[in-house]
C-alpha cells in the first residue's frame, strides 16, 4: 500500500510504498481508508512531540478517519496509540473503537470535524455537567476546535458565548455561529485584560485551547472582576497552542472559586470518549455543526505538511 511515513522526527512524512498492515488481535481488522484529518494532534504525533509519543520509527501518523470495512460498510474509527496510523491506503482498526456510518455519510466532513468537535463535545458533556443557560468563554475560538466549540455550546443551550482569539474580523464571523461577545487578543495587553473583565467575568465555564501567556493574562483579569467570587468557575484546559505551561499565582486559587480540569486522552476515559461519539456523528451528519474542510490527495502529503492553512479554522483532510 501507499502511506505517509515518518522516518525521522525533523522531516515531514513522505508518501511511500509500505507493507500492507495485517490484523493480529481478536478485535482487529483492516479497513480501506477513505479520509483522514490533518489535526494539530497528528502534526505533533509526526514530530514526536505529543504527550503520548514514543521514540519508535518508522511511523505512519494519523489518529482517526473514515474507512470502508471488508463488507462494504462505512465506519468512523479512532485508532489506539499505534505506529500504523490513518494516513495510509489501509489501516488496522479495533472493532470496539468504531462508529458505523450510514452509506450516505460524507467521509471528508466527518474526518475533518470529529476530532475538533469532540474536544468541546466531551468537555461539556462528560468532563462536567454543563447546564443549559450557563455561559461560556472560548479561548482560541478562531481555530477549528474553537469554531466547533461555539456551535457545540450553542447546541447544548449555552447562555452567553464569549469568544477570544486574534483578529477582530475573524471573531466577528463567529457571531453567525452563535458567539455573543468577542475579545480580540491581538490588542494591547491592558486593553485585552480590561475586555476580559468587562465581557467575560461572569462566565460559568472556560474552554481553553490556548494556555500559556493568554491564560496567564485572562485568569487574574477575569477572577478579580467577578461579582460573586464564590460562584463556581470551571476552567477546562483542552489545548495549548499558545504555550505548554502557565505560572499560576497561588492567590488565584484563594480569591475565587475556580476549578481547573482538563479534557483529553487520559483525563476522559477511552470508554467514555467512545460512548460519546455516535451522538456527535449523528449531529454532524444532520448538519448541526459546520467546518471548513479542504481535501488534498495523500500523495501530496509532504507538500501539504509545509503549508499554512489558507484561513483559520480550515481543516485539511487527506484522501488516499
Ligand atoms: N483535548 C482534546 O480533546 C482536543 C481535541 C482537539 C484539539 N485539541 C487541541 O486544541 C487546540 C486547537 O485545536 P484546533 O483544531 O482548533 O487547531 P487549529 O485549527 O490549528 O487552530 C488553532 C487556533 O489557535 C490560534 N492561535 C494560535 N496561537 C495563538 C495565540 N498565541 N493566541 C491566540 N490564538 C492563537 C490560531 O489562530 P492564529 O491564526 O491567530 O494563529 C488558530 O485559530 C490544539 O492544541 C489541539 O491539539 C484538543
Amino acid at each position: 500500500m501507499h502511506a505517509a511515513v515518518v522516518r525521522d522526527w525533523a522531516t515531514p512524512p513522505r508518501y511511500e510504498v509500505f507493507a500492507d498492515p495485517t490484523a493480529l488481535g481478536e478485535h482487529e481488522e483492516v479497513v480501506e481508508v477513505l479520509a483522514s484529518g490533518l489535526h494539530p494532534r497528528v502534526r505533533s504525533q509526526a514530530a514526536g512531540s505529543h504527550y503520548t509519543s514514543t521514540d519508535t520509527l518508522p511511523l505512519i501518523p494519523g489518529i482517526d478517519g473514515v474507512g470502508r470495512r471488508a463488507d462494504g460498510t462505512l465506519v468512523y474509527f479512532v485508532l489506539p496509540d499505534t505506529n500504523l496510523g490513518a494516513l495510509a491506503e489501509q489501516t488496522v482498526v479495533d472493532a470496539r473503537r468504531l462508529v458505523t456510518l450510514p452509506a450516505s455519510s460524507d467521509p471528508v466532513l466527518l474526518a475533518a470535524a470529529m476530532n475538533p468537535a469532540m474536544s468541546s463535545w466531551i468537555a461539556l458533556r462528560d468532563r462536567l455537567s454543563f447546564t443549559a443557560g450557563e455561559s461560556v468563554l472560548i479561548m482560541g475560538a478562531t481555530g477549528s476546535a474553537g469554531q466547533l466549540a461555539v456551535q457545540v455550546a450553542k447546541h447544548l443551550g449555552a447562555g452567553e458565548i464569549v469568544v477570544a482569539g486574534r483578529g477582530q474580523a475573524r471573531l466577528d464571523l463567529l457571531r453567525a455561529l452563535g458567539a455573543d461577545r468577542t475579545i480580540d487578543l491581538a490588542g494591547p495587553l491592558e486593553q485585552v485584560a480590561a475586555d476580559y473583565a468587562a465581557r467575560a467575568a461572569e462566565v460559568d465555564v472556560v474552554l481553553d485551547y490556548l494556555w500559556g501567556p493568554p491564560t496567564e493574562l485572562a485568569l487574574p483579569a477575569l477572577l478579580q472582576a467577578r461579582r460573586d467570587r464564590g460562584r463556581l468557575l470551571s476552567w477546562i484546559e483542552i489545548g495549548s497552542v499558545a504555550g505548554p505551561d502557565i505560572a499560576l499565582p497561588s492567590a488565584a486559587l484563594r480569591q475565587a472559586n475556580v476549578h481547573f480540569l482538563g479534557s483529553g486522552q487520559g483525563s476522559a476515559s477511552t470508554a467514555g470518549i467512545l460512548a460519546s461519539l455516535p451522538a456527535l456523528v449523528e449531529e454532524l451528519s444532520r448538519g448541526s455543526f459546520v467546518i471548513d474542510a479542504v481535501t488534498r490527495p495523500l500523495r501530496d502529503v509532504e507538500a501539504v505538511w509545509g503549508e499554512r492553512s489558507q484561513s483559520s479554522g480550515e481543516r485539511i483532510v487527506l484522501v488516499p
